[in-house]
């Protein structure tokens, strides 16, 4: 019996490659060796406000994307929360166990609390505790994520001790699973790359576009002049270098750029270069399903119909613990 990987994505933005460097990238791997389940977390993403007629769009968006950049449908589960009820019922019986002062430690709560400040919504602050239940639904054991989610999967740990503790041995706790780009920066070198921020390149992003948005961002901001040295150790494009570029020319560049052999500019091009090559074969796939989009509602539709039956057995056991029968 393989174990079973659980982990989901907004659809609320382009997917940028920090999603793929951070999570993406992890979930093609483990495929083979998991029982994989995807999650396109509408639920989550209705926290913040958003506009009801793009929002269609943005969920075969983001699976065609995510189906583009390796999920085989035939070898893993994609499905979207919203077409499996029992989310937020096992999601209202966690809010029971789980502590306020917990939630109010939440970073991401904190951060989003304070960007949208004209709608801090009780979702917004419970958003954890669904984040959990769609672990826990279907006893998920490995979740790969980035850095910025691991808090949330600490707290899926708890609440999981806590249920089997209060009801008897029900959930497996959930193990986070980084990979080897926990967090990626924007392009802007300050912030996390992030869909709300705008600071990133879409996974699915033209060749003019990647080069139009790298030629702009922000490199080692103590170089001013052409012939200054330069520090790959502060420049975050020499971060998305060692993820795109062939080890030849990541050390060339380290060293180069040190002795001001190289300005920016070039080596922003061969970045680019290296980051469209990498991308192309996405966004042609993309390009194909999107324009299907009957084809991607029966992926999304045969997958949340597996998932409804791990959900439901699921459920009947936490129902029955607890003595709702
Ligand atoms: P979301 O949609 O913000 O991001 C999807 C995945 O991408 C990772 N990520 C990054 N990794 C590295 N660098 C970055 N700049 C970067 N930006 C995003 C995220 O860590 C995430 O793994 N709450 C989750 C979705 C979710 C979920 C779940 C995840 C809902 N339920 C259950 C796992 C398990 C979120 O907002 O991800």
């Amino acid at each position: 019996m393989k174990k079973r990987l659980f982990s989901g994505i907004q659809p609320s933005g382009d997917v940028h490659i920090g999603n793929y460097l951070g999570a993406i990238k992890n979930w093609v791997r483990m495929i083979e060796q998991y029982e994989c389940i995807f999650c396109i977390v509408d639920y989550h993403a209705i926290t913040i406000e958003y506009e009801p007629k793009e929002m269609q769009r943005r969920i075969l968006n983001a699976a065609a994307v995510n189906i583009a950049a390796g999920l085989d449908p035939n070898r893993c589960i994609i499905f979207v929360q919203s077409h499996v009820a029992e989310h937020t019922e096992l999601a209202w019986i966690l809010n029971t166990i789980t502590p306020m002062g917990h939630l109010e430690r939440m970073t991401q709560f904190k951060d989003k609390a304070k960007q949208h400040r004209e709608n801090i919504n009780a979702g917004l602050f419970t958003y954890p505790v669904l984040q959990a239940a769609d672990i826990l639904l279907y006893k998920g054991k490995a979740v790969p994520i980035g850095e910025d989610q691991v808090q949330h999967i600490e707290l899926a740990r708890e609440i999981a001790r806590k249920f089997n503790m209060r009801y008897g041995e029900t959930f497996p706790e959930p193990q986070e699973v980084l990979s080897e780009a926990p967090r990626i920066m924007g392009l802007d070198g300050k912030t996390k790359m992030s869909k709300s921020l705008g600071n990133y390149i879409s996974l699915v992003e033209t060749p003019e576009s990647i080069w139009k948005k790298l030629s702009t961002a922000v490199t080692d901001e103590n170089r001013k002049r052409r012939t200054d040295p330069g520090n790959p150790e502060i420049c975050n494009l020499f971060t998305l270098h060692k993820h795109f570029s062939k080890k030849e020319q990541i050390d060339r560049i380290n060293v180069v750029c040190r002795s001001a052999e190289i300005g920016c500019i070039e080596c922003k091009k061969i970045l680019s270069e290296n980051i469209v090559e990498a991308l192309t074969h996405i966004r042609c796939k993309y390009e194909q399903l999107i324009k299907n989009s009957d084809q991607l509602s029966d992926i999304l539709h045969a997958g949340a119909k597996k998932c409804k039956d791990i959900a439901n057995s699921t459920m009947a056991e936490v129902k029955k613990k607890m003595g709702l029968v």
